[in-house]
């Protein structure tokens, strides 16, 4: 890992997740988040189980072959490919990330992956995003294929326009094609508690906005909303690993174009 001293979203995700691909300083601000919102940790596993389930539903029951994962952050256990090749070992999977650490990484894993890559690119540039040669060997764009914006659109300033970025990729998408997105949200938390987990992000990392449920909807306009439309990522078609009292920390939806 890198020795740099800032501490990065990607890093302080893993840590959050249990993972060993963080430094000190990545677990000293994730730290500040936990004191803030001590429910962010099993939060951000929900978000990370809805990304399974989502996955497993489009490759298992939408019969979609083709993801592209944006704001990939660094592999983990159950990453998209590995789900979408339980079902059918041919899907195409191109994960995006603009942290180069994770690109690399991500690379690194795939080296013998014949139907997945990792490349850089940013969420904020949708035209360039989809226009990589490398994304373009793998995904054919005018065949039905996923989207995945799971934990990434919260990094993107109102100024920049969240939905406005959204909805770009939405009209970019053949019909068929199914758009993923979960979102950060302080509806489930006291407001002086979201300010200061809001605060580590701004000061130390990259700043994170957590929006109402009305913001999140708003990015999802022009899709149609597979059951149960957009929840709390824990009661998206739930398994048995729900627990009995998710606490509200992510909307999760997925719609169809
Ligand atoms: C919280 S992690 C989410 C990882 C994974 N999608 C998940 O939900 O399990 C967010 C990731 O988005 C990436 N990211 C943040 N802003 C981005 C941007 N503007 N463009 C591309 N990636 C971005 C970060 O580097 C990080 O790896």
């Amino acid at each position: 890992m890198t020795t740099e001293r800032t501490p990065t979203i990607a890093r302080m995700y893993d840590y959050y997740l249990g993972g060993t691909e963080n430094l000190d300083v990545d677990r000293e601000a994730a730290d500040q988040v936990i004191a803030a919102v001590p429910d962010v940790v099993a939060g951000i596993r929900q978000n990370r189980a809805f990304l399974g389930r989502a996955v497993r539903f489009l490759a298992a029951e939408a019969g979609i072959r083709q993801f592209i994962d944006i704001g990939a952050g660094l592999p983990t256990q159950g990453n998209v490919h590995e789900i979408a090749h339980g079902v059918d070992p041919a899907a195409r999977v191109v994960y995006v990330d603009f942290d180069p650490e994770v690109v690399a990484h991500a690379g690194a894993l795939l080296a013998r992956e014949p139907n997945a890559v990792a490349i850089e690119g940013d969420v904020r540039r949708p035209e360039e995003l989809l226009a990589h040669p490398r994304l373009r060997e793998l995904v054919d764009l005018d065949r039905p294929l996923a989207i995945l914006m799971i934990a990434v659109v919260h990094f993107i300033p109102d100024a920049e326009d969240p939905a406005g970025v959204v909805g770009r990729y939405r009209d970019a998408l053949p019909g068929g094609s199914y758009l993923a997105l979960t979102h950060a949200t302080a509806d489930g938390i006291p407001a002086d508690a979201a300010s200061d987990a809001m605060d580590v992000y701004r000061s130390g990392v990259t700043p994170l906005y957590l929006r109402r449920r009305e913001r999140v909807a708003a990015q999802l306009a022009g899709l149609t909303l597979v059951e149960p439309g957009l929840v709390n990522v824990a009661e998206w078609r739930p398994d048995a690993s729900k627990p009995d009292d998710p606490k509200l920390m992510f909307y999760g939806a997925v719609g169809r174009r």
